[in-house]
């Protein structure tokens, strides 16, 4: 039996504690971005068609890019219990300097693009967080441009080697001289991938003007009054002469670098240098063999070769043959804080991310870029602590399991006969690897593989 009452005024008035409306449009829209790929909906809302997806497509059928974002769903993490981790410390040590947090930011092409502040927003952003930021050869930011806008931050510098290699060495030199600490050596571009939406979508550097461009441009007024009263948009570092992407690319790059050039490069660099865009672990060990100070394991975010291995996947392995203390960073799917805390787990000295900022710049500038790290940071935070961990160096091998998805066919294949997880041996094995549950941010990112079989045990007893 309820028993009921006159509902009494002070009640009433202690429920009505309204809280006080945001006025500042971006803020509000950018608090109310919870994830990543709340983010990404607030950029594609924001941003035209042609922009978005030459930042968010992939190549071919883009499924690097769905298997890598899937690897890290496919996380089984191990918490320890009644280990207190009040405070957590999450600053690590990466070539040689610190970062405040076990990520930076990814090299990109053409950032402007995307929103008018570019890799001075990103710059910026990372400098006021403490983590390192790169500046592609592709930017739209001069070297000098983003050391004014980090000045007392880490910046490293992405180089792609090109037919006429005086201009990359050259710019390798300006960088240096500006007091970039560290290089990274992008070696999966012997040629473009195929970016079949940027050719759907008739996307070409400098961007032109056709009747479906104009159309989607109504909605998006911001963008295009930013776009029409910034300086022109166009590479920094290199001069071209126009068309897509893909054409540029091919035309800059060399599909002859070797380990030539690498020799060439390491006697002009005076800082620690990483080869970007390892995919294996017989390069990996010979890379490390060769003296390099890192290497990242990526497969250029999806947008080089489809079908690519998963460089999270990869991790484990790569890790066992070059040992523990080689500098090993990982990147391609990062979208969520607890996949950089897996990624730490399983032996990556280093993570970072590409679309996670550009989704933050597209949806908010400078304030959106350090929207993208505030979610970050926070979810890597509570991963942590649920974990029972206090420090990066804490995080082991055993706090992860990689459910599998994709097995490979046939005796042959050694990964196969490999265990799947990295987590002790006496576990109970597991039936099925369950799909991960579908949110409404789920249902907006790009289709899951279809051929993607669950298959099998997790642990493999
Ligand atoms: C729009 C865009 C442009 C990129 N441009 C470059 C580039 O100029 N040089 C490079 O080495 N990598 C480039 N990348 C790859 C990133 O450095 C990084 O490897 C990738 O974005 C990581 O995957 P994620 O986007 O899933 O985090 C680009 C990625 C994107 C999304």
């Amino acid at each position: 039996m309820v028993t009921r009452q006159f509902p009494r005024p002070a009640e009433l008035l202690e429920l009505m504690q309204f809280k006080k409306p945001e006025l500042d449009a971006r803020k509000r829209r950018l608090d109310a971005a919870l994830t990543i790929y709340d983010l990404r909906t607030i950029a594609k809302r924001r941003t035209p068609k042609a922009a978005f997806d030459y930042t968010d497509g992939a190549a071919e059928g883009e499924l690097s890019l769905a298997r890598a974002r899937q690897a890290f769903e496919d996380v089984e993490f191990h918490p320890d219990v009644l280990r207190p981790a009040e405070n957590v410390d999450m600053s690590t040590e990466i070539l040689g300097g610190p970062s405040a947090l076990p990520f930076g930011i990814a090299p990109t092409g053409f950032t402007r693009l995307m929103q008018t502040e570019g890799e001075i927003a990103g710059a910026g952003a990372a400098g006021a967080a403490g983590i390192p930021f790169t500046l592609s050869t592709l930017g739209t930011t001069s070297i000098e441009g983003v050391k004014a806008a980090n000045p007392n931050g880490r910046n490293w510098f992405q180089l792609y080697v090109m037919r006429d290699r005086e201009i990359s060495y050259n710019l390798a030199r300006r960088a240096a001289e500006a007091g970039f600490d560290t290089l990274q050596f992008t070696v999966d571009t012997p040629v473009a991938g195929a970016r079949l939406r940027d050719k759907r979508n008739g996307f070409s550097i400098p961007p032109q003007l056709t009747l479906g461009t104009i159309i989607n441009a109504i909605p998006r007024p911001w963008w295009w009054y930013d776009f029409l009263t910034t300086p022109k948009l166009e590479f920094a570092s290199l001069s071209t002469t126009g068309g897509t992407v893909g054409e540029l690319l091919n035309a800059a790059m060399d599909p002859t670098i070797s380990y030539d050039d690498l020799a060439i490069i390491r006697d002009i660099w005076p800082g620690k240098i990483v080869v970007k865009g390892v995919q294996n672990v017989a390069d990996s060990k010979r890379l490390i063999d060769a003296g390099v100070d890192g290497i990242i394991l990526s497969n250029h975010g999806g947008r080089q070769l489809d079908r690519a291995p998963i460089p999270f996947r990869l991790l484990p392995e790569v890790v066992r043959e070059v040992g523990k203390d080689a500098t090993v960073m990982v990147d391609t799917g990062i979208m969520n804080g607890a996949d950089i805390v897996a990624s730490i787990a399983l032996g990556a000295k280093f993570t970072l991310i590409g679309r996670a900022y550009l989704y933050g710049l597209m949806a908010g500038g400078r304030q959106g870029v350090d929207r993208t790290i505030a979610i970050l940071r926070s979810e890597i935070e509570r991963t942590m602590k649920l974990l029972g961990v206090s420090s990066i160096a804490e995080l082991e091998p055993r706090h992860v399991t990689q459910l599998q998805r994709l097995v490979p066919v046939g005796v042959s294949a050694p990964a196969a006969e490999a265990p799947a997880t990295s987590a002790p041996r006496a576990r109970a094995p597991r039936t099925t690897a369950t799909s991960a549950p579908k949110t409404d941010a789920a249902a907006s990112r790009p289709a899951k593989p279809s051929a993607a079989k669950t298959t099998g045990s997790a642990t493999k007893a």
